[in-house]
């Protein structure tokens, strides 16, 4: 989840495989699941590496009613002990929150939660975080009264908040970027304008990537240091581990199949 500072990832939640995920959502990278077996054990690599690298991880039941349920982290916005449920994009997706919901308000006793009303739109994937600066993407998924509903609740941190207009053929702001440091925003050529970010707190720069490696541009960074990426980008691999991080290389083939991304398998919370 792309809304917590790295020091505030020692939590993830996540949601299994459903047996119905071959039906989930492919529009835009991806062609559609075809092997949930080997969807599970690519999702059980995924559940092994953040515990190895010292997160403790929540798996919540799947729900075969929902195929996209794997990818949670659309469903809530969690900041700094504030909760955001948004009314996803995609209608078909929107039965998916309650029980993430019920997760995180137990497990985060006294968390402030405010719900999307009217016809405000946002998937959490559209959202990324670098330390104070937040970034959310106007999307298939986003719509202005949903960027207006996060405002809101950044105005309370006095966090700002700058919109990215997404290009059609990606799916959510997470799709082509991600923060695996508090300071480094990696992010694909021939997507975003180079001034998308605007400019960025002393210290912090947006580092491009090889268009070939967009989906590789969707990181994990940990509090240890560790940073998942995905599979067969090297660009990416070496840039980071030229910074001084450890990466540790996560078979996304399944997970891509259904446009989904490593961010895209959990909420820190
Ligand atoms: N398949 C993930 C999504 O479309 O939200």
């Amino acid at each position: 989840m792309a809304t917590v500072r790295l020091n505030q990832k020692h939590r993830a939640l996540v949601r299994s495989v459903p047996a119905s995920y071959k039906r989930a959502i492919a529009r835009f990278f991806g062609t559609g699941p075809t092997d949930i077996a080997l969807a599970k054990v690519q999702h059980q690599a995924y559940i092994d590496a953040l515990r190895q690298a010292g997160v403790e991880v929540h798996c919540l039941e799947a729900d075969d009613n929902h195929p996209d349920c794997i990818f949670v982290e659309d469903q809530a916005v969690v900041v700094d002990g504030h909760m955001l449920l948004p009314t996803p994009g995609a209608p078909s997706r929107v039965a998916e929150q309650p029980p993430i919901a019920d997760f995180l308000m137990s497990a985060l006793e006294g968390i402030q939660t405010c719900n999307m009303g009217g016809d405000a739109r946002m998937d959490g994937g559209d959202i990324v975080r670098l330390g104070d600066l937040f970034f959310v993407g106007r999307s298939s998924r986003t719509n202005d009264l949903g960027i207006a509903s996060l405002r809101s609740l950044l105005d309370f941190f006095d966090y700002e908040l700058r919109i990215i207009d997404i290009p059609p053929q990606a799916l959510h702001l997470t799709s082509i970027c991600s923060t695996p440091t508090d300071d480094i925003i990696l992010a694909p050529e021939g997507y975003l304008d180079a001034d998308a970010f605007g400019i960025l707190p002393v210290g912090c720069e947006v580092i491009w990537m090889p268009a070939e490696e967009t989906y590789g541009c969707n990181t994990i960074g940990l509090p240890n240091g560790t940073v998942l990426i995905a599979e067969g980008y090297p660009t990416v691999k070496a840039t980071l581990e030229q910074r001084g991080l450890t990466t540790v290389e996560l078979d996304m083939s399944e997970i891509r199949a259904a446009d989904g991304s490593l961010t895209c398998c959990s909420i820190f919370y």
